[in-house]
């Protein structure tokens, strides 16, 4: 009987249907005229959505994916370009056809390995236009194959842009809602702003007259074909979560739905909120209650329509109060996350956890990681989840712009989150590389392995700096620190100082800073000792106003380091740390592999085995002389430049220096720094030309204590 009857209800029959479910929808909240669009309109709104998803994914190609994963997809995409068509299709048939696509598109898998996209943290993002990413307090949604990006564009975000050297109280301006798309998380196409200042909302107003519009999230209704926003909204005297929604994730959305008390919350409206999405598709609102945030709700959408929120379940309380309230799933269990209270202040990740949804939370504790730089200066916003072929990735996206921005370049500030242990563990890093189809991810080239580098994660005066560790006399901060940011480190007279611990992988690192001096300085310096217990130094002159120090470059043994700043006497003030990998033991770049101890291959001394790490069956000891050279012979398909790849170790005192001889010519002097022991293998990248065909490359140490311990060459294309 249902089946016949929705087969046969068509768009002019479902008129009247949608407009009694509309009509008796008023309980708790507001209804307005936004609701009476007239069914067939629905209907014909509701197709153009997914005639516009059809054609978004028409562009998809076979060859990308597994067979496996392709065949329901072509099937659903197929029934849903005919239903697009269909003028005579019914709500509930477009509805079924759009699930089916997102469902379908959703489950494609890749057949390549996908690649790795560098995230930079620290700077202003852009979409894929080159224009800002303006996307604060939302949320990461996937439908379908694709990932969509919906947050608020307030008018102080364009402000701090543009002048990021001080501070704007409380610029929240309501401007827009835009979505970005991406396939890869990284790259952000911008596709439209889902609502605007003239969006028609309750009672009559518009979207530009509510008194805050912040912290959403969007969830798809597989009963209604609808992509519902759900926001923080004070409208007219009221707070409240105001619905919104839309036919496909980029259309502009429509005024659904205002409530303003969800059943269990001590208050109307919410404290913070996010929208979490579980595996199964169900949708929760994460909040705490208004005011005193004290207590943790987790509270479905409905689900006929997810145009309502049942009532909350209570996870969790603290008197403190907590907000930034945003959930993740890892490894099938739930973590729920939050932050302190103070409207976008950097903060810890607070987090609670359970094996379901919504009951039988843990008691709460700091997320590893999160504690040595406030969460890499941020407080929580949401958590992206990506299940890639070899790991699950969680993602974290903070939100940089307390009260309102001055903490750093940038708002958005994601990094990675995977297990270690039994718990979660926050990875803060300046930049690493994410494979969205894996879900692998590592640190990126340029990351700077000193955190709160710049000493913005109190955000206020302490003596206590959030990461470092006091090793005596006066520390403080002091604002304003370096090129215009708000804070630096000050160490004052008599023998004060800093340390942070680090872990830093082996290889070859710059040590820099910006730096000033006050009284007579003696003894100011920063420095590093890695895990072989070797410290390096870079000293510091007096200079009474900012000056960039720099070392030059060195070799860290992998393993814990420790960062050390300080001064015997005068005052000492510090900003903009960096420890920044040069070159290392990175995966050589892809091409043939030549080992010392395999014939062509010439070594002047002994092919030893004594120092383990060594590729192949062995290593080249060259004799501590002049001229003792190891020797390789390369073939190269065609004549051009290639990169090489020089694997070595160096546990001698000083640097060892050869000449770089390719086909009889030297081409340049090569310095092969201390490594941090004779195990500790490092890679020399160089850059040369070959012939076509067979090449010699010769490294010939020009002095006494011969080349260092040589493992391989690599030959790349460049
Ligand atoms: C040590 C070390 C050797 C190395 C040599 C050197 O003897 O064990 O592997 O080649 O020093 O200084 O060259
Ligand atoms: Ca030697």
């Amino acid at each position: 009987m249902m089946t016949t009857t929705r087969k046969t209800l068509k768009r002019g029959a479902l008129a009247a249907a949608a407009m009694l479910f509309m009509s008796v929808a008023v309980a708790g909240g507001y209804a307005t005229a936004a609701t009476t669009t007239s069914g067939e309109a629905v209907a014909a709104e509701q197709a153009e959505g997914l005639g516009s998803l059809v054609a978004d994914y028409k562009t998809r190609s076979a060859g990308r994916y597994t067979g496996a994963s392709w065949a329901p997809f072509a099937k659903a995409l197929k029934t849903a370009a005919s239903v697009a068509a269909d003028a005579s299709a019914t709500v509930p048939e477009v509805a079924a056809a759009k699930t089916a696509l997102m469902t379908t598109a959703g489950n494609l898998e890749a057949a390549d390995e996908g690649t790795f996209q560098t995230i930079t943290n620290n700077t202003f993002w852009n979409d894929t236009s080159g224009n800002p990413i303006y996307s604060q307090g939302g949320g990461v949604f996937k439908f379908g194959d694709t990932y969509y990006w919906y947050g608020v564009h307030y008018l102080g975000a364009e402000s701090y842009r543009a002048n990021p050297t001080r501070k704007y109280d409380n610029q929240v301006s309501f401007v827009s809602i835009p979505v970005y798309s991406s396939r890869d998380l990284v790259n952000w196409k911008f596709e439209n702003r889902v609502a605007t200042r003239s969006t028609p909302i309750n009672n009559g107003a518009t979207l530009g007259q509510a008194g805050w519009v912040g912290r959403l999230g969007v969830s798809y209704n597989e009963n209604t074909g609808k992509y519902v926003l759900a926001t923080q909204a004070y409208v007219g005297g009221g707070h409240g979560v105001l619905f919104l929604q839309g036919d496909s994730p980029t259309d502009t959305f429509d005024y659904a739905y205002f409530q303003t008390q969800v059943v269990n919350s001590p208050t109307t409206g919410t404290g913070d909120q996010t929208v979490f999405t579980d595996e199964d598709g169900k949708d929760y609102l994460i909040f705490s209650n208004r005011e005193g945030r004290s207590r943790a709700f987790v509270s479905k959408f409905r689900e006929s329509d997810s145009l309502r929120i049942e009532p909350g379940a209570e996870i969790g309380r603290n008197s403190s109060g907590r907000e930034g309230n945003a959930m993740f799933k890892l490894d099938g269990k739930y973590y729920h996350a939050a932050s302190d209270l103070h409207g976008w202040n950097t903060s810890v990740n607070y987090v609670m956890e359970s094996s379901s949804v919504q009951s039988g939370y843990s008691g709460e504790y700091v997320l590893a990681g999160t504690e040595m730089d406030y969460s890499h200066v941020t407080q929580t916003g949401f958590f992206v989840t990506v299940k890639g072929t070899k790991q699950n990735t969680v993602i974290y996206a903070g939100d940089r712009w307390a009260d309102f921005a001055w903490n750093g370049i940038g708002y958005n500030q994601w990094v990675p989150i995977t297990r270690t242990g039994a718990r979660p563990q926050f990875h803060s890093m300046t930049q690493w590389q994410f494979n969205v189809t894996t879900g692998e991810w590592r640190v990126g080239p340029a990351n700077n392995y000193i955190l709160n580098p710049n000493f913005q994660a109190d955000r206020i005066v302490v003596s206590q700096v959030r990461g470092w560790t006091n090793t005596g006399g006066g520390v403080t901060n002091v604002s304003p620190g370096a090129n215009g940011s708000r804070f630096a480190l000050q160490l004052g007279s008599g023998s004060a100082g800093v340390r942070q611990q680090i872990t830093v992988p082996a290889g070859t690192y710059k040590l820099s800073t910006y730096a000033k001096t006050a009284g007579s300085v003696s003894g100011a310096q920063l420095s590093v000792t890695d895990a072989s217990g070797a410290t390096r130094t870079l000293s510091i002159p007096s200079s009474s106003g900012w000056t960039k120090r720099e070392s030059a470059e060195f070799q860290l043994a992998a393993g814990a380091a420790t960062v050390t700043i300080r001064t015997n006497s005068g005052t000492l003030t510090v900003d903009d740390l960096a420890l920044v990998k040069t070159s290392g033991d990175d995966p050589p770049p892809v091409g043939q592999r030549y080992e010392a101890e395999t014939a062509p291959a010439v070594c002047q001394g002994t092919i030893d085995t004594n120092h383990a790490g060594f590729t192949g069956t062995g290593f080249c000891n060259g004799s501590n002389a002049v001229g003792a050279y190891a020797q390789f012979t390369a073939t190269a398909s065609a004549a051009g430049t290639a990169t090489l790849g020089v694997r070595f170790a160096n546990g001698g005192s000083a640097a060892r220096t050869a000449n770089l001889i390719v086909n009889g010519s030297t081409v340049a002097t090569v310095s092969f720094e201390n490594t941090g022991g004779w195990t500790a293998w490092s890679t020399k990248n160089l850059t040369v030309s070959l012939n076509a065909g067979s090449n010699t490359i010769q490294l010939s140490p020009t002095a006494a204590d011969g080349l260092p311990n040589i493992d391989h060459l690599n030959v790349g294309s460049a």
